[in-house]
This record gives structure tokens, C-alpha cells and sequence, in this order.
């Protein structure tokens, strides 16, 4: 079975070859993205393993399709950019990882609250600099603060626990409410009053139709002035020139994000070198109150070793005809 792994970084490279190889699976690493010009580089191979920034629309798979590729095995739980409906015409099976760590996501948006909240950011560069001041560093006590849940699935509901435990108030919206959730205590009511109730918001939902844009200027007049944002989500969960215009009249107090709408071009390369093109970005990381990490919270020994072995188990339940984890249009 000859797979090749699109965006692969030298940290997949050690988790797949630190994995169990199931025989008959060949693994070729390839740095670089998965798009139009370098789908020919997946040409008969059987599978085709992708990561969250590869292109997966229709043009993609066609030419994936038409070099004798039969298996797109996703090392992500989200499938947003996969054109379903366009791999199931071609005949293309499509798997994913469904939950790798839960706690990997979940404990990266609370390292994004801390760092937001203590201004770590700040003060880290401060004392490197020998400036030992603390003004504009004060926090709030995490204690009794209200954070909104949007989304309580695997990694909402482990946010919810780790939060429960600072003794914040829960909230959540879903509309599928998660027994397990309601029963740290959380209230699950609907966006605009969870918006309105939380100082602190924290995006874990599907990237969907219904879920795009879910924060955009009306939603962010809903929150209470100087709350704090947590997406770690999807970028397109947010309107990111919305966040600006209120992180600029203080509506929005912190944001903290690990993905962003236009991340595919950017993020996982080292583009420290080149000015950077993106003016929205560049506004964004003008902000002092906004911390910005490339789509990291995944990134974990734990999650990085399960990935690579659910992977390796889907393609070798999906060649023994008895595929598992499949994604459906
Ligand atoms: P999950 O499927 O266990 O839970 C998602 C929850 O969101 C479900 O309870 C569902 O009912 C709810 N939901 C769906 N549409 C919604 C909407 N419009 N509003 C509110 N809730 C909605 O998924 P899991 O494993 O918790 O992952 C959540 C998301 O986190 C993934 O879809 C992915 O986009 C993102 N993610 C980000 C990572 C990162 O490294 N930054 C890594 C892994 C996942």
C-alpha cells in the first residue's frame, strides 16, 4: 500500500516511524502542501495521507483520482477542507482520526487564557530585557469567572473539566447538550446569552455552514466589553477583520488564537525571512492583548503518537477491506 504523506514535518516523521508498521504499508514523507501543482507527486500512490492545510477540493482530487489514489487518510479529526461530495463521486474513500488528545487541544486554549490573562507574553520579553516593572500586567483571578463553551464534544467537555477546576461558572452551547458537561455543573443556553453571560469564550465546534462566522460584528456587540476570545477551533469559525475593528474599541479585552482563516499559506513554514503579506495577520499581531500560535494545540508526544497510529490502523483496516473511521459526505 504505497502512502505518501503530504505537509509532513519532521516530528510526523518520528511518530509514524516510532509506530507499529503494519505490513504491506510503504510510507513516503513529503514536505511539502498538498494542492494543484504538486498532486502529481502522489501519482500511484494508493494513499494519500493529508494534513489540515493540504487542498482537498474537487480539482485535487480529481487528479489525485486520475493518478490511481483510493484512500485519502486524513491524520486530523477536523474534514472541513475535504470536498466530500466530490470524493465520493470519484470513488475515493476518505478516513480520519477522530480523537487523538482531547486534552493536547483543551489544555493549549487554558495556555492561551494564562498567557492572555498574566500577560506572559509580555512579561517574558520585559525580563529578558532587564525591565523588571509590572505595570500593565495585571490579571483577574480565573476563580468564580464565567467561561462560555461553544461546542462540548471531546475537546469542549475536557476544556470544561480543566476550567470546572480553577472554579470558574460554566456555560455552553450546543445543540447536542453533553450529559457529562451538565454534570460539572455547566448551563447550556443559547449563543447570544452565552455570549452575553461569559468573560470568557472559548471556541471548540466543527468548522461547518451552519458554524462559519459564528463570531462576527453582531456577536462580538453581544459579549461583555473586555472579554476574552479563545478559538482553537477553525479560523472560519470567526470573522477575523470583525475581531479587529473590537479588539480596536476594547469590546474585545483578549484573543487568543490557534487557527486562522487564511492559516493554509502560512502556518507550519518558516517564513521569518520574507515580509509578511498577509495585512490582516500583520494587524492582528499589532495588538498587545492577542496571542497568536500556528495551529499548535494539537502538538503533543501523546497526540502526535496516536495520530500516527490510528492512521496507520485506518489504512490497513481500509486495504483489509474493512475500512474504519470513514468520514461520509
Ligand atoms: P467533537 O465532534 O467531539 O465535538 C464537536 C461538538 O461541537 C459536538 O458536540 C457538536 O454537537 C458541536 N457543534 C457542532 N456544530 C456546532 C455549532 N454550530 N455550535 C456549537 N456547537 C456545535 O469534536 P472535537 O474532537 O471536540 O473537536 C472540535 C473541533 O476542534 C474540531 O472540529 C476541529 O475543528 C478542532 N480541532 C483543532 C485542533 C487544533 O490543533 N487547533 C486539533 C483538533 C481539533
Amino acid at each position: 500500500m504505497r502512502t505518501i504523506l503530504f505537509s509532513s514535518q519532521n516530528y510526523d516523521r518520528e511518530s509514524f516511524l516510532g509506530a507499529q508498521l503494519p505490513a504491506g504499508i510503504e510510507l513516503q514523507f513529503q514536505a511539502a502542501r498538498l494542492s494543484l501543482d504538486t498532486a502529481a507527486l502522489a501519482e500511484r500512490h494508493e494513499v494519500v495521507c493529508a494534513f489540515i492545510n493540504d487542498d482537498l477540493s474537487a480539482p485535487v482530487l480529481e487528479q489525485l483520482a486520475a493518478g490511481g489514489t483510493r484512500l485519502i487518510a486524513l491524520r486530523s479529526a477536523g474534514y472541513n477542507h475535504v470536498d466530500l461530495s466530490a470524493a465520493q463521486r470519484l470513488g475515493l474513500d476518505v478516513v480520519r482520526v477522530p480523537a487523538y488528545s482531547p486534552h493536547a487541544v483543551a489544555e493549549h486554549a487554558v495556555a492561551l487564557i494564562l498567557a492572555l490573562n498574566r500577560r506572559l507574553h509580555r512579561a517574558y520579553n520585559r525580563t529578558r530585557e532587564g525591565d523588571f516593572t509590572l505595570h500593565g500586567l495585571t490579571g483577574f483571578d480565573l476563580v468564580g469567572k464565567t467561561v462560555g463553551i461553544v461546542g462540548t464534544g471531546q475537546i469542549g467537555a475536557t476544556f470544561a473539566r480543566i476550567m470546572a477546576g480553577f472554579g470558574c461558572q460554566l456555560l455552553a452551547y450546543d445543540p447536542f447538550p453533553n450529559p457529562a458537561v451538565e454534570a460539572l455543573g455547566a448551563r447550556y443556553l443559547d449563543l447570544p446569552e452565552l455570549l452575553a453571560q461569559s468573560q470568557i469564550i472559548s471556541l471548540h465546534c466543527p468548522l461547518t455552514e451552519d458554524s462559519r462566522y459564528l463570531i462576527n460584528q453582531q456577536s462580538l456587540a453581544h459579549m461583555q466589553p473586555g472579554a476574552m476570545l479563545i478559538n482553537t477551533g477553525r479560523g472560519g469559525l470567526v470573522d477575523t477583520p470583525a475581531l479587529i475593528e473590537a479588539l480596536k474599541s476594547g469590546q474585545l479585552g483578549y484573543l487568543g488564537l490557534d487557527v486562522y482563516e487564511e492559516e493554509a499559506q502560512l502556518f507550519f513554514e518558516d517564513r521569518s525571512d520574507l515580509p509578511l503579506q498577509d495585512d490582516v495577520l500583520a494587524r492582528l499581531l499589532t495588538f498587545p492583548n492577542v496571542i497568536v500560535t500556528a495551529h499548535q494545540a494539537f502538538l503533543t508526544r501523546e497526540a502526535l503518537a496516536a495520530i500516527a497510529e490510528t492512521t496507520l490502523h485506518n489504512i490497513a483496516s481500509w486495504a483489509a477491506g474493512q475500512p474504519q473511521n470513514r468520514v461520509h459526505g
